[in-house]
């Protein structure tokens, strides 16, 4: 890995009017198009994502890039991009992003939060309701022609109103779920190292093991980092009431995905809703073999009016650092060694 001075980098930074070479991987709206300003753009239209060998050919001609959580932003990547200064992930997440190395190459990291805590919230509620209320089980049913007509025990499913939430990691999104289960009458209990700074009214705090024996639904809302991968295994999974819900919209890995699969396949978990996956966009055969478990396609922020302000929000912020300016969301990273 290249460890060049941060400050060289900087030396090298054009002013506000030039024209900065600016990558996206994906196609921009005209709204984060014009956060760009006169800035000259490539733009990676499919297939998606853009493969990684076509990446890593284009980086050494850009000072920023605009990119998605399925691009890899590795050491040897960056090691091949000189004049590059931002990464914007347009994602709040960013685990593709290899921080160490972003920090001892001189280049900003930045995401893209709250515009979709919203939106994010709406999914992960929509899958503790489809997985609660056997809604998808309900909709093959009736597509697949097998509906015999009303019965007072088809489909049985959970009350979500009055049951119990878990939230396991209380930030943005977290707590936009807890408002979401206020209006459901849902008792909240929540899960993170630190107590959260303004937590909803009436949540509370407890240890993991205690919120998933507790819970009713337990949804995920941690970042994945090397603490969080596999945070839920065998173990906690065998921690939660059988008649228990787990719900994901965080990242696949935070699960270990064949031990869940095996819980719900014996019984040990009543349902799941999963949006994320550990190796998208591959989904396990167990997984999909399971009938009680919501499927979708990493789509918690997939709406056009929060994908469109998330593009804008990458869009200023790349155009914040190449003006030398403090972009709105930089992400944290940590001290480059040496
Ligand atoms: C989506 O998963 C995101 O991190 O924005």
């Amino acid at each position: 890995m290249s460890r060049r001075n941060p400050s060289r980098r900087r030396a090298r930074v054009r002013s506000p009017g030039d024209a900065a070479h600016v990558l996206t991987t994906y196609p921009l709206p005209p709204a984060a198009r014009a956060a760009l300003g006169t800035m000259r753009l490539a733009t990676h239209r499919g297939p998606q994502p853009m493969p990684a060998a076509a990446l890593a050919r284009a980086v050494g001609r850009i000072d920023a890039l605009l990119c998605q959580l399925t691009d890899r932003v590795d050491a040897a990547l960056l090691a091949r991009a000189p004049r590059l200064r931002v990464v914007a992930n347009c994602a709040v997440g960013y685990d593709n992003v290899d921080l160490a190395a972003a920090a001892a190459h001189g280049v900003v990291v930045t995401n893209t939060p709250d515009v979709l805590t919203e939106t994010s919230a709406d999914l992960a509620f929509a899958l503790i309701l489809a997985a609660a209320r056997r809604v998808c089980e309900g909709d093959r049913l009736v597509r697949a022609g097998r509906w015999r007509g009303w019965s007072p025990d088809l489909l049985l499913g959970r009350d979500v109103h009055g049951a119990t939430l878990g939230i396991v990691g209380l930030g943005r999104i977290g707590a936009a779920v807890a408002r979401r289960a206020r209006g459901f009458g849902m008792r909240v209990l929540y899960h993170q190292r630190h107590p959260a700074r303004r937590p909803p009214a009436g949540a509370l705090r407890v240890s993991l093991t205690r919120l998933l024996a507790t819970a009713d639904v337990v949804s995920l809302h941690v970042p994945l980092t090397a603490a969080t991968r596999h945070l839920i295994g065998a173990r906690e999974l065998a921690h939660m009431r059988r008649d228990a819900i787990l719900v994901n919209t965080s990242r696949g890995a935070v699960v270990d995905e064949a031990a869940l699969a095996r819980a719900l396949a014996r019984g040990r978990l009543a349902a799941a809703g999963l949006d994320v996956f550990g190796r998208e966009p591959h989904v396990s055969r167990a997984l999909r073999a399971l009938p009680n478990v919501v499927l979708t396609p990493h789509v918690a922020s997939a709406t056009t009016a929060t994908r469109a302000r998330m593009a804008v929000v990458a869009a200023r912020n790349a155009a914040a650092v190449l003006a030398r300016r403090r972009p709105p969301n930089p992400v944290p990273l940590p001290a480059p060694i040496g």
